[in-house]
């Protein structure tokens, strides 16, 4: 009986008062209280959890962030990359990626092995989709006319859009799950190039990285694009983090932010 009413208890509190603890464990504060003030504790704690670490980290090191139009990049390179994506249908251009992988393309290995996390779902129901007239692949395919011979990767979430062409193979992964990284068909790959444009979320991207730390060749670089202001607290705090061999940088593009993580030769 009291087994019961303890669960009914649960249910009351999670679903109709919204009681936070039950999905944020880790944020609930050791101190004792009503559970409309704990509540409230446990909102300021996610609140205040990143800034915090922010002003520690800038205690010891800031970062700078580079402009993207000040980089020196190699103009016919980013103008094939430019034509390339905005013919397929990828929005790198408008972003301004397009020299931000001008720069990473004359860096990395001639030849190099890349994957591509987020292929371009037009499937509306699934976030962070291209919309329904989108062109699944568009990124994967200009980068396959780039390098023909490459071995090129892309990964997604939506399973209707893996559909393997050219020099390009592909297969599913949730981002949400690191588990899921870890295919049959990239096993014992290491890559030159890894992109995350999938997701958009931080803790997503972070298990992008923490993927990356391992499977980065010497000279490797991954991209995370579209980062907002909002989320970009977390990229300075990650640069804290990073230790030689690792660099990470910053970049400020037309309407947004991407970070780049290498790993040094
Ligand atoms: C902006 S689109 C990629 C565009 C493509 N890279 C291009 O430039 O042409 C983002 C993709 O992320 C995928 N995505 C969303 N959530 C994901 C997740 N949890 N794991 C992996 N991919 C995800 C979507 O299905 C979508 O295809």
């Amino acid at each position: 009986m009291l087994k019961l009413l303890n669960k009914a208890k649960h249910y009351i509190n999670r679903k109709y008062f919204k009681n936070l603890k039950y999905e944020f464990e880790e944020f609930i504060p050791n101190s004792k209280g009503n559970s409309k003030d704990i509540n409230e504790l446990i909102k300021v704690n996610v609140k205040n959890l990143t800034t915090n670490l922010l002003d520690i980290k800038n205690f010891f090191k800031k970062a700078k962030v580079q402009r993207i139009t000040s980089l020196k990049v190699n103009k016919e390179l980013q103008e094939r990359l430019g034509i390339l994506f905005n013919n397929y249908g990828s929005d790198k251009t408008v972003h301004g990626y397009d020299v931000l992988y001008a720069k990473i393309l004359k860096e990395i290995s001639p030849n190099p092995t890349i994957l591509e996390i987020g292929i371009g779902s037009n499937n509306i129901t699934i976030p962070s989709n291209m919309g329904k007239k989108g062109f699944p692949g568009a990124s994967l395919k200009a980068f396959a006319d780039i390098y023909p011979n490459a071995e090129i990767f892309g990964a997604d979430i939506d399973e209707q859009i893996l559909n393997n062409f050219k020099n390009v193979k592909m297969f599913y992964l949730d981002q949400n799950d690191l588990k899921t990284y870890n295919n049959d068909m990239i096993n014992e790959k290491y890559f030159d190039l890894i992109i995350d444009d999938g997701l958009h979320m931080q803790s997503a991207n972070l298990n992008t990285l923490i993927f990356a730390l391992e499977r980065l060749k010497p000279g490797g670089v991954l991209v995370i694009e579209d980062i907002t202001i909002s989320a970009l607290n977390t990229w300075h705090i990650t640069d804290g983090l990073l230790k030689d061999p690792y660099k990470l940088s910053l970049y400020k593009c037309f309407d947004n932010y991407a970070v780049t993580v290498e790993l040094k030769k």
